[in-house]
Parts: structure tokens; sequence; C-alpha cells
């Protein structure tokens, strides 16, 4: 496994591995945990070639203090990603990818005026930025996405399509710990008792995918922010129940296409996220 800190060091070895435009590509930030690692195995079973990049992206942070707390280990993510059996390990400065201010905008309409798009402004055209500059120098075949950031994919995909490049973008499934948490990196910032009760936002979760209909849309939102909210250590930021194409606002159960239930929560003071397909149907 290489590690390649610089753009021009990575496309030598591409060129040289022969690997432009077929190369499974994983992006992240690091604080590796088994959600990424499953992303990586699925890349590693489908291309000859991984590249895994490792890269904590200031322009996606809103808050400069997220951006200061992020946890970093990289020394620890590369003994995990060591036994993925992935070829390359991509971990930029930020004055490499950065040697001047991106002022690129992107524009993805509606699909960025909810949820994290509405409550960290600016937080999708810094992913955007990244990927896209990420895409420009691994020129991957295919590229690995995790559905537990299930907007950032939906933004992803807009922008392969905006930006009509040839890469396959694969979604994969959530992973998370035994008790239900969906896996993130930001867990590492959760004290052992904030990490027992963050478990109730996955379990009021799978409990409204139960009899969903019974409910209608707004009441069932309304049962989830209450139940997650009663947790003393929880504080809903939103709770969206949205289609999966455009993900926007379902009114009615009626309305077509999957429809996917969207939290954010407080647990102290590290923001969760995660999310559930509805499928449960009664009538
Ligand atoms: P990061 O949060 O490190 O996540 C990297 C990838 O791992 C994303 O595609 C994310 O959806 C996926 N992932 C994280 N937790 C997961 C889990 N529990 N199960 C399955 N997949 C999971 O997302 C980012 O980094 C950044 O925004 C990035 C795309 C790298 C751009 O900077």
């Amino acid at each position: 496994m290489f590690l390649i800190e610089t753009i021009k060091g990575l496309k030598n070895k591409l060129n040289e591995l022969k690997e432009t435009g077929t190369t499974g590509f994983v992006p992240t930030m690091g604080a590796l945990h088994d959600g990424h690692i499953s992303l990586v195995r699925q890349a590693v079973s489908e291309n000859k070639t991984v590249v895994v990049s490792i890269f904590v992206n200031p322009t996606q942070f809103n808050d400069p203090k997220d951006l200061e707390r992020y946890p970093r280990n990289l020394n620890a993510d590369l003994g995990l990603l060591e036994k993925t059996g992935c070829q390359i390990v991509f971990a930029p400065t930020p004055e490499e990818i950065y040697p001047g201010p991106d002022t690129r905008r992107f524009n993805f309409g509606a699909l960025e005026t909810i949820m994290e798009g509405k409550h960290r402004p600016g937080h999708f055209n810094g992913v955007a930025q990244i990927v896209s500059k990420f895409f420009d120098i691994v020129q991957p075949g295919k590229a690995y996405f995790g559905l537990k950031d299930f907007q950032q994919l939906a933004i992803i995909k807009e922008m392969v399509s905006q930006l009509k490049l040839p890469v396959e973008i694969v979604p994969c499934p959530i992973v998370r710990e035994k008790n239900g948490l969906a896996m993130s990196s930001r867990n590492e910032l959760l004290s052992a008792e904030e990490r027992i009760n963050a478990a109730v936002i996955s379990k009021t979760l799978f409990e409204a995918n139960k009899p969903f209909e019974q409910k209608s849309v707004r009441e069932l939102a309304e049962w989830i922010s209450e139940t997650i909210n009663k947790n003393p250590y929880l504080t809903v930021e939103y709770v969206e129940i949205v289609d999966n194409r455009q993900l926007q606002p379902v009114k009615s159960w009626d309305d077509e296409g999957e429809k996917v239930c969207c939290v954010a929560v407080f647990c102290g003071k590290v923001r969760l996220i995660d999310n559930v397909v509805l499928t449960k149907k009664t009538k």
C-alpha cells in the first residue's frame, strides 16, 4: 500500500499502474471506522486498483470549531486500510489541494435548500468542490459513497450529471454499531454515556418504520421528534420525511416514490445524522 501526499505523486503512480479511468475511489475524511472500511472492501472487490483519500476538507465546514474538533488519526487509519488490500492512500495537505481559494459555486437547486443544506450553509458547495477536484485527479471509473449521508449522495449524483463526468457512483449501505447507532467519525467525540443514549436515534427510526401508515406523515415526523427529544441527552435539529429522488418533503403516504426519514440530532455538542427508508405498510 502506497501513502501519497502530492497530486503529482498520485498521478505518476496511477500512470505507472496504467489505471487512469478504471480506478475505484473512496473519498473519506479519515478517523476511519467499519462504515468507511465497508466502502473500501466493496471497492477492492470490484476494482483492480483502489485509491482511498483521507482529507479533512476545510471548505465543507461551516463551523470553524467543528473543523478544529474533527478527529484525526492517520496512523490508525493506515493500519485499518492495510488490511483491506487497497493499493493507494492519498492524504494531501490543505495547501496541496487549495493553493488559493476555491471560488467555484455550484447550484444544486432544491436538493440543497433542505436538511443538511439548510442547516449547514455552504456545506454541500464545499463537498462538491473537494469531490470534483478528487475526481479530476484520480479519474475513477467507480466512486463509493455511504447511504448514511443520504443527501450528500444525491448531491454527488447531481454534480456528476451536471459536469457530465464519466464516473459511476456506487451507493453503499449504512453500517451500525451493535446498539444501532450509525457509525460516524463523530461518535469518537461522544462520552460513554452519550454513546449509549445516542442509540435512541436509530431505535426511534426503526420503531417509526413499523406500522407508519396509521399516522399521517406529519404525525409520524412529530412522533419521532418528540420521542427523541424525551431523552435528556438528545436535541432534534430536524426530522424530514422526503422522497428518495428529489429529496422533497412528502405530504402524504400516497405521494410517489420511496420515502426516507432523515434526522439530525445533537447529542451534547456532537451533531449526528441518520436515516431510514420507510418500508412497512399496514393497508
Ligand atoms: P466521511 O464522513 O469521512 O465519510 C466518507 C464516506 O463514508 C462517505 O461516503 C460516507 O457516507 C461513508 N460513511 C460514513 N459513515 C458510514 C456508515 N456508518 N455506513 C456507511 N457509510 C458510511 O462524507 C465525507 O467524509 C466527506 O463529505 C467527503 C465525501 C469525503 C468529502 O470531503
